[in-house]
């Protein structure tokens, strides 16, 4: 057998036996951390844009699995009554604010979350709030591409540096989360602007986990389409799913992985988009773009 033969088998054998066998065990076997006991009973979780969609999951989820919550999302109403019913039903603490991330490029803006956040112990920062690119109509599209860099940018930057350093000093580990996308670790033609801000929250994310490694739990999540208000409450069939789901799958693989896509059908799917070679996915999705107006 030649050399060549050998690296080819070796190829294959990493492709389609690795590459499928270790996604399988992680998705399916692999035994998820106690967050409760990994970050410290009593501890605070703070999730940002929690009124509705992959939040909100997150809010549910995490207060079932024992945290205190800080919420922060625009709608006082929203999260009052979640607030109402997760302290009635899982018999943790939660506060919340209403605070709007368009305005998050301010240095003041971060005032009053420090201060409600000083005496509280955090372990816990899920950046999620994020918008989509494109404005409903093309007038205001100046306006909505600003306000999407500092909605889906801004916010996540300046909550990781200053949880980090506060994170690191705790005796128990923590963790942040920071909401991407598939359209994040790939380029994509129909959507530059939204693929750049997620891409601009993996590197973000994946980059500190370096810095923080052993202390800090850092994970990107790249999940494809959820059912959510962004994307029109579009049925949940094929790779769409529900968020609890694509939460449900997030919080499995945290202190693992630097990077998940949350659900396996998603991982299903960037295994298959990132095979397409670059030049073929850019003219789809591009086609794509032509049906439908909202990305993910
Ligand atoms: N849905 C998908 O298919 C999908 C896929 C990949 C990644 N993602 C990412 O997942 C994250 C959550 O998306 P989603 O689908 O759950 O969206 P969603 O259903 O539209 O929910 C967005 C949440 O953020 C809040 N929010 C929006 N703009 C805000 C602002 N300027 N300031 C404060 N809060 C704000 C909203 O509440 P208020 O309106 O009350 O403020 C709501 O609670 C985003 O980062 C998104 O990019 C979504």
């Amino acid at each position: 057998m030649s050399f060549l033969e050998i690296l080819g088998g070796l190829v294959l054998l990493y492709c389609f036996v690795y590459i499928p066998g270790a996604g399988i065990y992680r998705h399916f076997f692999r035994k998820s951390h106690d967050l409760k006991a990994r970050y410290g009973a009593g501890s605070w979780a703070l999730i940002t844009g929690s009124s509705d969609g992959i939040g909100k999951s997150f809010a549910y989820k995490i207060a079932q699995e024992g945290f205190n919550l800080f919420l922060i999302s625009r709608t006082e109403s929203k999260l009052a009554a979640i607030a109402k019913e997760i302290e009635q039903k899982y018999s943790v603490k939660v506060k919340y604010l209403a605070l709007d991330f368009g305005k998050s490029y301010e240095e003041k803006f971060y005032d009053v979350i420090f201060k409600e956040t000083k005496d509280l112990d955090i372990s816990f920062l899920i950046n999620n709030v994020g918008m989509s690119a494109r404005a409903e109509d093309p007038k205001d599209q100046v306006k909505h591409s600003l306000n999407t860099v500092i909605t889906n940018c801004c916010g996540q930057t300046i909550l990781q540096e200053h949880f980090a350093p506060i994170f690191a000093k705790r005796q128990n580990k923590s963790g942040i989360i920071n909401v991407s996308s598939v359209a994040g670790g790939k380029p994509i033609s129909f959507s530059p602007l939204y693929s750049a801000t997620k891409g601009f929250n993996d590197f973000l994310s994946r980059a500190a986990q370096w810095d923080y490694e052993g202390k800090i739990d850092i994970m990107s999540l790249r999940p494809g389409w959820v059912s959510t208000n962004m994307l029109n409450n579009k049925k949940p069939t094929g790779f769409t799913i529900i968020s609890d789901d694509c939460v449900e799958g997030a919080l499995k693989n945290l202190g693992h992985d630097e990077w998940t896509n949350g659900h396996w059908k998603h991982a299903l799917f960037q295994f298959l988009y990132f095979s397409i070679p670059d030049a073929t996915f850019q003219r789809m999705a591009l086609s794509f773009r032509t049906k439908k107006p909202k990305e993910d």
